[in-house]
């Protein structure tokens, strides 16, 4: 199966947890996009449910297909979230932010009675950290809040040089209107308390680690579709 081919079959799962009348999170990435395809099917077949969308590309998406949208001002609180994963843990940690969504994809998230976490068996690693940790820092003070993602890190055990996100010779810029930084620390043995040290700079405004909010992880490998439930 090519790995388009096992992205649908994760969403194909994950569409079974959708139920009618449900208020969703919908999520970023070229997973979430699979599912909001087969979602969007579902709705021009009767299903009726509403989207908080995690960034503006699923927006546009979600509108071109037909896939009725909120806002968390209107719906403040939400039934599921369905989104992709950089990388998986057994714990169902995950690092998140390779599109540059995960300000948006982690308040929608926290909003949500639960989270599923969609992707194929490649995400699933045995120790988060190999995939860069991106951290979305304001503008203002850019090199100072790097250097302290590098203090941070370094009273943590922990080595990184954050570079700062590009796209076509340009910073890349959130939909928030943020920049991003890509840590590299191969690995991160401990999850929260890089959490906390993260959140505690001030030029800091979100990071990719999400802790304790997925409970459920489909996953999608050559071999059949798995879905894995985190013991809390
Ligand atoms: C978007 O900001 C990300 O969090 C994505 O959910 C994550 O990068 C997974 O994307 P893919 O499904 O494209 O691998």
């Amino acid at each position: 199966m090519d790995a388009r081919q096992l992205k649908i079959e994760a969403a194909r799962v994950a569409l079974s947890h959708v139920e009618d009348g449900m208020r969703l999170g919908i999520g970023t990435g070229s997973t979430a996009e699979e599912f909001v395809r087969l979602l969007a099917a579902r709705v021009a077949g009767g299903l009726r449910v509403v989207g908080v969308p995690t960034s503006e590309r699923t927006a546009a998406l979600c509108c071109e297909l037909g896939v009725a949208l909120t806002t968390l001002d209107e719906t403040p609180e939400l039934d599921l979230t369905i989104d992709g994963a950089d990388e998986i843990d057994a714990e169902l940690s995950l690092i998140k932010g390779g599109g540059g969504a995960l300000l948006r994809e982690k308040i929608v998230a926290a909003a949500s009675s639960r989270m599923i976490a969609i992707a194929d068996r490649s995400k699933l690693v045995d120790v988060l950290g190999r995939f860069p940790l991106p951290v979305e820092v304001n503008r203002f003070g850019l090199e100072a809040t790097r250097r302290a993602v590098v203090r941070a890190a370094a009273g943590l055990g922990l080595n990184v040089e954050p570079t700062l996100r590009m796209t076509r010779g340009e910073p890349f810029v959130t939909d928030g209107g943020h920049l991003i930084l890509d840590a590299s620390f191969g690995r991160i043995p401990d999850t929260r308390a890089l959490s906390d040290a993260l959140h505690a700079i001030p030029g800091v405004v979100e990071h990719g680690l999400f802790l304790g909010l997925a409970d459920t992880a489909i996953v999608a490998g050559d071999v059949g579709v798995e879905t894995i439930s985190a013991i809390r």
